[in-house]
């Protein structure tokens, strides 16, 4: 995305420059140097079956999804409950786990504990927005600048985390953001980083991005995890796909016209999207 993002710095520039009583309030933006390359390494124990790489999403009014890696196969179940230690409840494989208070303290099969906050049932509700990611000292101090805000969800349109086809990449980045996304629900949708297409050796895109962050697509009535919708706190909020078919035949625009026809705005009183660029069709 750096090349649309210095394509609007000019743009700024050039109508500074034409118009004078603009010169006063458009600010040139020096870009601070790149900063190094993080690689987030996995616990070095190849017994160490730990889940790594947690993330959770919001599924439906009342559920949390839970998503993590492990080093080999092992039974996907999390016990939960709302104190540290005290886990009641567990749930296993793709079941979901039913939220029923605000602070969840939970561990994945008798290892180490989390905790997340489920968004707040009404307003005043926060979210953070941050796009095109990567795995940065940059993106550590982005990270860190989100987690000192009192947010309730973050939503992430598109690019994650640069991997280019490297898996070992999508693992490290899953380690590095971690510590924020296993305690708040991360909404993501897919930037161009994500298709990860080779013709003819690899030609179905986003199958790492489809496998590693999948969304609550069909609680939306979507066909694809590369577009849904959620409801939180009373706001209907969308989540596009720039780089798949959105013409008007395709399944994504006729999805969004049933899930627009379908939002009740007397529940919803306000409206979102994020989507990680514009889509114009030529
Ligand atoms: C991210 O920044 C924090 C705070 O400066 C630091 O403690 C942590 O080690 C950094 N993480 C990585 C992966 O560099």
């Amino acid at each position: 995305m750096a090349a649309k993002s210095l394509g609007l710095f000019l743009v700024l520039t050039l109508l500074a420059s034409a118009l004078p009583e603009f010169s006063g309030v458009v600010q040139g933006y020096n870009r601070p140097p790149a900063r190094k390359n993080l690689d987030v390494p996995s616990d070095d124990d190849p017994e160490s079956n730990s889940p790594e790489q947690v993330h959770i999403s919001l599924v439906g009014a009342d559920k949390m999804r839970v998503a993590w890696m492990t080093k080999n196969p092992s039974p996907a179940t999390v016990e939960y409950g709302t104190s540290p230690g005290a886990y009641s409840n567990s749930a296993t494989g793709t079941t979901n786990i039913i939220l029923l208070f605000i602070v969840q303290h939970w561990r994945i099969h008798a290892r180490p504990s989390f905790s997340f906050k489920t968004p707040p049932a009404a307003f005043p509700l926060t979210f953070a927005v941050a796009g095109d990611l990567g795995q940065t000292e940059w993106t550590n101090e982005t990270l860190q600048h989100i987690s000192r805000s009192p947010y309730d969800l973050l939503l992430l349109p598109g690019d994650l985390s640069y991997a280019d086809f490297n898996q070992h990449l999508w693992d490290s980045f899953g380690r590095l953001v971690q510590p924020l996304a296993s305690q708040r629900p991360w909404m993501v949708t897919e930037g161009n980083h994500e298709i990860e297409k080779i013709p003819v050796m690899h030609p179905e895109p986003f199958t790492a991005y489809n496998a590693r962050w999948r969304m609550p697509y069909e609680e939306s009535g979507s066909d694809s995890n590369l577009y849904y919708s959620f409801n939180v706190a009373g706001v209907h909020v969308i989540m596009l796909g720039s780089y798949t078919d959105f013409d008007p035949n395709s399944p994504q625009y006729k999805w969004l016209q049933a899930d627009l026809a379908k939002v009740d705005r007397g529940e919803n009183s306000l409206g979102c999207g994020a989507y990680p660029c514009p889509m114009v069709q030529f």
